[in-house]
């Protein structure tokens, strides 16, 4: 097992990595935060495969469990299931020092953390996240929320986790899809921080891909390390965590405008090119460079050609979207493989043309 500390004072918390954690969720679990009673926030798909193992593993330790859920998908990450989680809640007489532990991908993370952070004020929330995605991203840093109208994490607060527990067994049965979305935010982390971990992705891409073995561990934790070590530096997304939003700002419009058709990591892929492109234009970024990011995105399985939609309509959301600072649309750009830039100088003129590109 690997471990970090994302260092944020009284809301320091740990993020434990490895093979077999779930196994293991009792014990850790008391070290972090212990508790008269523990409930389980998660979805049906994630329950057939996980929460039998959970629950026998805190029954060793007589811990009492309940468990609720809601229906898989990212329309139920919404204030109607934050809702019937309430009301679950006080069914289970879930009490303010009764912990959540959000078992699943981002979506479950998301909605368990934002009824967490709001249920009774607050009460512990522990990541178990289950999906690739979730691991190297949306289980660190304390963005919860949920859906509101058409707008993705419309209503949410930050709200750090105690404990992340990544048990990188679980990634086994995650589809090829879902897999692949979660590299593109594996390379994207490289991309923006660290050169040697996009060499390293590179040339572990065979093994990686194949989604087992330590080498998801080694991949996980490093990709984890860069989004804690960002966290640390700017937890209310302020300043710095914008570089987190390469590849977002065009992938966030492309998502909105197909309408979700074109999943979060696909749409993220085809973002971080669009986005290198426009970082040439503006005089960084090497077209070998470019090319080498080209090629890992499309060996991951991932999109790297922008989709069938009207690019007026993907530049109009870009207008609508959250990473907008007085009018102006923030780009995070890459210098280099490993370096990034935030600017908000680029030209729609230049934007149009990376994607008709
Ligand atoms: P998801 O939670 O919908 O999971 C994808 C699918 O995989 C679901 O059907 C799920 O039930 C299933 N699944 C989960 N674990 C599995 C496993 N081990 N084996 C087989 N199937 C499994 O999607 P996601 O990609 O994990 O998360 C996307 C969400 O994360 C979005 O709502 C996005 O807004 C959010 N997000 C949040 C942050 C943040 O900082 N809070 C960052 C990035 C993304
Ligand atoms: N996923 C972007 C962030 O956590 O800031």
């Amino acid at each position: 097992m690997k471990s970090l500390n994302v260092e944020l004072g009284n809301k320091s918390y740990d993020i434990l990595i490895g093979s077999g954690l779930l196994d293991r969720t009792a014990d850790l679990l008391c070290e972090a935060v212990f508790a008269k009673k523990y409930i389980i926030v998660t979805n049906p798909t994630v329950d057939k495969l996980f929460g039998n193992k959970v629950k026998e593993n805190l029954s060793t330790r007589n811990l009492p469990l309940d468990l609720l859920t809601v229906p898989d998908g990212e329309k139920y990450k919404s204030l109607d299931s934050a809702g019937s989680l309430y009301e679950g809640l006080t069914a289970c007489f879930a009490e303010r020092g009764t912990p959540i532990l959000a078992l699943g991908g981002g979506v479950i993370g998301d909605l368990a953390g934002f009824v967490a952070a709001t249920y009774m004020r607050g009460v512990p929330l522990i990541q178990i996240p289950t999906t690739l995605l979730a691991q190297v991203d949306s289980s660190i840093g304390g963005k919860v929320a949920v859906d509101h109208g058409k707008l993705k994490n419309k209503i949410g607060a930050f709200y750090q986790p105690h404990l992340v527990i990544s048990d990188t067994d679980t990634l086994r049965t995650l589809p090829q899809k879902e897999f692949a979305n979660g590299m593109a935010e594996v390379i994207k982390s490289a991309v923006i921080r660290d050169i040697s971990f996009f060499i390293f992705i590179k040339e572990n891409l065979t093994a990686i891909m194949k989604q087992g073995g330590d080498i998801i561990e080694d991949m996980v934790f490093r990709a984890a390390a860069i989004k804690a070590s960002i966290v640390m530096q700017d937890e209310r997304d302020t300043g710095l965590r914008n570089i987190l939003n390469f590849g977002h700002t065009i992938g966030h419009a492309i998502e909105s405008v197909s309408k979700f058709k074109i999943s979060h990591g696909q749409a993220v892929a085809i973002g971080m090119i669009a986005e290198a492109k426009i970082a040439r234009s503006m005089g960084t970024f090497e077209k070998y460079e470019l090319e080498e990011l080209e090629k890992l995105i499309s060996h991951c399985g991932l999109p790297t050609r922008m989709p069938e939609i009207d690019r007026s309509s993907i530049l109009r959301a870009m207008q609508h979207d959250k990473k907008i600072a007085s009018g102006k649309i923030r780009f995070a750009l890459p210098r280099n493989i490993g370096d990034v830039y935030l600017t908000d100088t680029v030209e729609p003129d230049i934007v149009r043309e990376a994607m008709e590109d």
